[in-house]
């Protein structure tokens, strides 16, 4: 039986993903897609790592995959060069971080100013960096969960888009917390990929408007289910 053609999107919406590995919230964001819950169109998934299993997974699902090598570029901006030259030719709109493991040089950022988000797997500004999910269990707190925000120079420091809250649990280790933080980040991402493209949010200062969070109650009855 023929497949139902796939919706296409209009040029506007155009995504280059990031990514150093994995590839999950890739997967997530093209899944959101398909389902026709997000009017966009990956147009290409740039991996600095040769070896990103992410890449095999995009290439299956149709995607155009670029292999960057930072080792291969003499300076950060070098790399970041290259990777913007790819991004401006099939003329994407927003650029997404899924598990894009290198920090991108302050000419990169100011190029696409406004247009690159992260997911971070805390509740920023708590843990930062790499190892999130070991650094909120050693620090003891009782929540953690995801934030997709805007790159700023800093590291996962630019305005807040949304976040996702997790309950720790007694028994939990750095790996069951990242799988449960997980599963909320690949909802995530694609939710915030639509406020964005929705043209609705505003960044005022720190703040970003424009942002439908879910109501306290609603976030309290979907938390203890977590
Ligand atoms: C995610 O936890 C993301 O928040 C962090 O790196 C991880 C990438 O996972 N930035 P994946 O490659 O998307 O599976």
């Amino acid at each position: 039986m023929a497949r139902p053609a796939r919706r296409t999107a209009p040029s506007r919406n155009r995504i280059g993903v990031l990514i150093s590995g994995r590839g999950s919230n890739l997967l997530a964001i093209l899944d959101r897609i398909e389902r026709g819950d997000l009017e966009a169109t990956v147009s290409v998934v740039i991996a600095n790592e040769p070896d990103a299993p992410g890449l095999a997974a995009a290439r299956a699902r149709g995607v155009e995959t670029v292999v960057i090598d930072h080792r291969a570029s003499a300076t950060r901006e070098d790399h970041d060069g290259r990777m913007a030259e790819v991004l401006e030719a099939r003329r994407v709109r927003l650029v997404c971080l899924a598990g894009y493991m290198r920090l991108l040089s302050p000419w990169f950022v100011r190029r696409f100013q406004g247009r690159i988000l992260n997911i971070h797997p805390s509740l920023l500004p708590a843990f930062p960096g790499t190892g999130a999910q070991k650094a909120a269990l050693d620090h003891g707190v009782k929540l953690s969960g995801c934030t997709v925000h805007f790159v700023d120079e800093g590291v996962d420091s630019g305005p807040i888009i949304l976040q996702e809250p997790v309950r720790v649990q007694d028994d939990d280790t750095p790996e069951s917390l990242a799988a449960r933080i997980l599963k909320q980040e690949h909802e995530a991402y694609g939710r915030a990929i639509a406020l964005y493209f929705s043209g609705r949010l505003r960044v005022v200062g720190r703040r970003v408007l424009g942002t439908a969070q879910a109501a306290p109650a609603a976030v309290g009855r979907r938390l203890r289910r977590r």
